[in-house]
């Protein structure tokens, strides 16, 4: 049964990729501060994601606590909550989470009801350390049913719906049946790194089957990584406008308290998010790839088509997209999603090494 979430890519802020383990009450606060001060969370950046690092060790009861970085998780969310924001959480299917930490086994429906009860409003569920247990298609996707249901349950109880994110790192085929199980998400790749030859590896390449996405159910080729210092501005726009290419959820990765204008302008950019979040929800694909150059369309839903020209290469390029050929007629009108102006149709344009020239083309 659906949720009804995510009829967009989610949108928001996990502690991973900058905190790792090193996340606790305090970052979370001040992060949930950060995207209202930055105008982030006007931007649709909504969901506060902590990711491994929170769990604790069950009471007698069974109840999983947080350990002594969260004193008080359902306080936490109230604070996110004051703020417009939502609060995101993880666990693992197995004894233990990926980074060594309780995990839900044994303990899923309770689980469940436990962070529906702080007001938690997205799970990312993880499959680690059940290996031994989860190792054939009908294992995991039966582990990820489970808590699927679990969820469901916990919604019935309590009224609270929560984003449900499959991390099982695209295998089994999980993109086709990631939406029965209740998923609204699920990872097409291992992990991310902040380098431009792991983001393109993943975001050239490991999309994903593109007829699997859409409104209610995600592609996940993992969190941005943009602001985090292994990439260049053009690299980091690269990862950006691929993501938005191919309607993936868009969770930040930095520390969004201390970020540069730069950063701020690269995630914030309000006419590549439109594409992210456009509501028909289709994947972008690359239609010609050259000389290590690609462009990529999608289209859109009031009838016009992003279209990106993107540079693989070490050495600034000079491209100009075939409009005809890409269902535009010979006069489209273009929008240039980073320079933010009108751009004439016939235009070469200069793509700088890495980087990418993004529009939104109205035949
Ligand atoms: C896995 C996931 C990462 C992160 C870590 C946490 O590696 O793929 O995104 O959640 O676990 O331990």
């Amino acid at each position: 049964p659906s949720n009804g979430l995510a009829r967009t890519p989610p949108m928001g802020w996990s502690s991973w990729n900058k905190f790792a383990e090193a996340i606790d009450d305090k970052t979370v606060r001040e992060i949930a501060d950060a995207l209202v001060r930055s105008g982030l969370r006007d931007a649709g950046y909504v969901y506060v994601n902590i990711d491994d690092g929170w769990q604790g060790e069950r009471g007698a009861d069974g109840v999983l606590r947080p350990n002594a970085k969260f004193p008080d998780m359902k306080a936490l969310a109230d604070y996110v909550h004051a703020r417009g924001l939502k609060l995101g959480i993880y666990s693992s299917p197995g004894p233990k989470s990926c980074a060594g930490y309780t995990g839900s086994y044994g303990h899923v429906e309770q689980d469940a009801r436990t962070w529906a009860d702080w007001g938690i409003d997205y799970l990312k569920y993880d499959l680690c350390s059940g290996e031994g247990f989860y190792h054939t298609a009908e294992t995991v996707k039966a582990t990820y049913q489970q808590m699927g249901a679990a969820l469901a349950a916990a919604q019935s109880a309590t009224g609270r719906p929560i984003v449900y994110s499959l991390c099982e790192y695209g295998r089994f085929d999980v993109g086709a049946w990631g939406r029965d199980v209740g998923g609204n998400l699920w990872r097409t790749t291992g992990d991310i790194e902040d380098s431009y030859a792991s983001m393109s590896a993943i975001g050239f390449d490991k999309n994903g089957v593109p007829r699997h996405t859409g409104p209610g159910g995600w592609n996940d080729p993992d969190m941005l990584e943009v602001g985090n210092g292994g990439m260049s501005v053009e690299e980091y726009r690269t990862h950006i406008s691929l993501w938005a290419m191919m309607a993936a959820p868009l969770l930040m990765g930095n520390d969004v308290r201390a970020m540069t204008r730069e950063t701020l302008a690269l995630l914030g950019n309000a006419e590549v998010i439109a594409v992210d979040q456009d509501p028909l929800g289709r994947q972008g694909l690359p239609v010609l790839k050259r000389d290590g150059t690609e462009v990529w369309t999608r289209p859109l839903a009031d009838g016009s088509v992003a279209v990106a020209l993107f540079n693989r290469t070490d050495a600034p390029v000079t491209l100009s997209a075939d409009w005809p050929a890409l269902g535009l007629g010979d006069h489209p009108r273009v929008r240039d999603l980073w320079a933010h102006r009108s751009v004439a149709p016939g235009t070469a344009q200069t793509v700088p090494a890495h980087g990418v020239v993004m529009v939104r083309a109205t035949r």
